[in-house]
Parts: structure tokens; C-alpha cells; sequence
């Protein structure tokens, strides 16, 4: 009884399993077209034409699992001089007077039984742009990969014999 319930779920898993691989392979790309912002933020305006870093944002991609949204202080640094006659600036100050975090709307999601770290991929040496496009010239920002499993797995199966930096094909690698 207890072998047969096993078997079941091997069964089942691995059918999951191949769904799985063979739908991720159909790469089906997000939309060239972010969501409305609360804020009209232009990544190129600030990347692009300002050439600031993405570390100056986002230092959160380099050193931990999560890449931070930056907190209202780090645009007040420029933003209590800078461009203050735009009404989208003004919008931006009207959060900062009113104690209010501004309800940015996330872009990018995986499901919760996948694990991603970025700090492993940023230090092996992965531009951002690899995965999320050419950020610096979007003014709103859009899904660029597919963020499938198959589009993980094609990139973790060209490094994986790589000497340094070797990627794993290991499902609880990625998987809770
Ligand atoms: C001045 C600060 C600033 C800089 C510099 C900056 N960003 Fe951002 N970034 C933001 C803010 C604010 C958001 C949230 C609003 C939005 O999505 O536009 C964001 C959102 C993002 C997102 C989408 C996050 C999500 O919701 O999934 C990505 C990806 C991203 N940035 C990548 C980059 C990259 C790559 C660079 C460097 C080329 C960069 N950013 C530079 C402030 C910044
Ligand atoms: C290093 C200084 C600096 C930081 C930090 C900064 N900005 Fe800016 N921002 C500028 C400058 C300079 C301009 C005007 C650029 C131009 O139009 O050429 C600008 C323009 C803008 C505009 C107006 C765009 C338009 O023309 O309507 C908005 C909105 C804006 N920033 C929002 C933000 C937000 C939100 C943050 C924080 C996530 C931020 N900025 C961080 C310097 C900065
Ligand atoms: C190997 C691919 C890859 C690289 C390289 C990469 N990212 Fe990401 N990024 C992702 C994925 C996948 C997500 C969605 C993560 C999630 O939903 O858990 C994401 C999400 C984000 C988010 C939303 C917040 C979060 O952590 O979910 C921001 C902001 C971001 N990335 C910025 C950056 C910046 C800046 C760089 C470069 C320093 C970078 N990313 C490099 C794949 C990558
Ligand atoms: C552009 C290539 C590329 C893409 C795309 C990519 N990875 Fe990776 N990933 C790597 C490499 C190379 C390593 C090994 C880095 C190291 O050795 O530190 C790695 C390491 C990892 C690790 C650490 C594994 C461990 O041994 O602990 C996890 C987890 C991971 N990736 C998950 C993902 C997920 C989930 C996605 C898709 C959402 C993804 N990766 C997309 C190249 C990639
Ligand atoms: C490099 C990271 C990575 C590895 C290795 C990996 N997966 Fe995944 N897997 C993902 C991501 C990301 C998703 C979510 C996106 C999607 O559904 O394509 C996912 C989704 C799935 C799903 C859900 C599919 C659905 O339609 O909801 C199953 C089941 C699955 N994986 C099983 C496996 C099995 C079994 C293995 C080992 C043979 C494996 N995965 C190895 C990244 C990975």
C-alpha cells in the first residue's frame, strides 16, 4: 500500500515534470509594455541620458537574494532641487510630504515554489541586461525574458560545465 502511493507520486511528478519542460520550451515573451506606474519614473532618463548606475538603486541585485526597490529618500537626494517645476516630481514630493510609500507596481514575478538569487548570478558576472533587456532605454520598464523554467534551464545548461561559475540542473536547486 505505502510502495503504491509512493509510485503514485513519483508518477505524477514526473508527468508535472514534463509538462513542465515542454511548455517551458514554447519561450513566450512578456508584453513590449510595462504596467502604468504611480509615477511616471523613466529608467531612461535617469540610466540612460543621467548615466547613473544601477547600484545606486538597486544595491540589493548585488549583495542579496532580492534586487531592492530604492526607498523615496534616495530620489529626495536630488529631487528636493532637481526638476521640482514637473508635476510628476511634484507628485513625487506630495508622497514624501504625506509620510506615504509610493505604490510602485511590480513588473517581474516568479512563482512561490521557485528560488532566485541574485546576488549568485550578478557576481558570476551576468550584466542585468541579460536578463531584463536594455532597462536604460525604457522609460516604463517591461518583462523582457519569459522567466520560464525552460529559459533558466537553457542558460543553466550552457554553464554547466563551467569551471567557475557551474550551474546546476538539480530541480531542488530551484525548487522549494
Ligand atoms: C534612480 C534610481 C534607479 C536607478 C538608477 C535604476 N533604477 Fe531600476 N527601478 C527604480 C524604481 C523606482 C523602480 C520601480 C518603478 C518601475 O518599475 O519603474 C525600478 C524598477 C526596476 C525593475 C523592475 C522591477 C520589478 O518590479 O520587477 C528592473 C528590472 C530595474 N529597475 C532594473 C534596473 C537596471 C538594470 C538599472 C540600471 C541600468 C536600473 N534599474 C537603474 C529605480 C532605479
Ligand atoms: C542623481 C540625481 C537624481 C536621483 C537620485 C533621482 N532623480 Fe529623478 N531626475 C533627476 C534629474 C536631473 C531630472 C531631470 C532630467 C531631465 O529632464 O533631463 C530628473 C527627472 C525626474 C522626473 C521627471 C521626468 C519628466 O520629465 O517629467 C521624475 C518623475 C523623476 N525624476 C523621478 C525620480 C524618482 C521617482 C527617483 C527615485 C527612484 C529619482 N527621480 C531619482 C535627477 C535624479
Ligand atoms: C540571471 C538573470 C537576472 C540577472 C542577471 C538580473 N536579474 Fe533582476 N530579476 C531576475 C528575475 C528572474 C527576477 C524575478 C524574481 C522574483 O520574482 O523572485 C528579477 C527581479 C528583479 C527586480 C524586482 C525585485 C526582485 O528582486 O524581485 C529588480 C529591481 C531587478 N531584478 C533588478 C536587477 C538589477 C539591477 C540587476 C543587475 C545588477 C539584475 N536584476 C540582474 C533575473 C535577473
Ligand atoms: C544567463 C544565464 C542564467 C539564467 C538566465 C539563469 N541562471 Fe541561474 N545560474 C547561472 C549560473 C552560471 C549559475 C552559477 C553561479 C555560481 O556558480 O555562483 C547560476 C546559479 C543559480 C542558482 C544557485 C544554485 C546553487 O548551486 O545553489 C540558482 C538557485 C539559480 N541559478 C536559479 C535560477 C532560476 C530560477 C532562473 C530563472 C528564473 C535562473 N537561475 C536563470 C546562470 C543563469
Ligand atoms: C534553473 C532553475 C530550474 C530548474 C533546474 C528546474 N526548474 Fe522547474 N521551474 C523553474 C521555474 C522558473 C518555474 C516557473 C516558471 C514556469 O512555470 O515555467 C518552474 C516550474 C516548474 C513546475 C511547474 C510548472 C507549471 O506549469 O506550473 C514544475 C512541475 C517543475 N518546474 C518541475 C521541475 C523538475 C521536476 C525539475 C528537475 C528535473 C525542475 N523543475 C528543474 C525553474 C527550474
Amino acid at each position: 500500500m505505502k510502495k503504491l502511493t509512493v509510485a503514485a507520486i513519483v508518477v505524477s511528478f514526473l508527468a508535472l515534470a514534463t509538462v513542465a519542460f515542454t511548455q517551458s520550451f514554447g519561450v513566450q515573451l512578456g508584453g513590449r509594455k510595462g504596467p502604468k506606474q504611480p509615477i511616471a519614473y523613466s529608467h531612461a532618463i535617469h540610466a540612460g541620458k543621467l548615466g547613473m548606475d544601477c547600484r545606486y538603486c538597486h544595491y540589493g541585485a548585488y549583495k542579496s537574494n532580492w534586487a531592492n526597490i530604492p526607498a523615496m529618500s534616495t530620489c529626495m537626494g536630488c529631487h528636493k532641487m532637481a526638476a521640482t517645476d514637473r508635476p510628476e516630481v511634484q507628485k513625487l514630493t506630495g508622497y514624501w510630504e504625506r509620510g506615504e510609500n509610493i505604490p510602485w507596481v511590480k513588473v517581474h514575478y516568479l512563482p512561490d515554489h521557485v528560488k532566485f538569487n541574485h546576488k549568485r548570478h550578478v557576481q558570476a558576472g551576468f550584466a542585468c541586461q541579460e536578463c531584463h533587456g536594455p532597462v536604460q532605454e525604457m522609460d516604463v520598464v517591461y518583462q523582457y525574458s519569459s522567466l520560464k523554467m525552460g529559459w533558466c534551464v537553457d542558460c543553466h545548461r550552457k554553464h554547466e560545465n563551467d569551471p567557475k561559475f557551474t550551474a546546476t540542473l538539480d530541480c531542488l536547486a530551484c525548487h522549494h
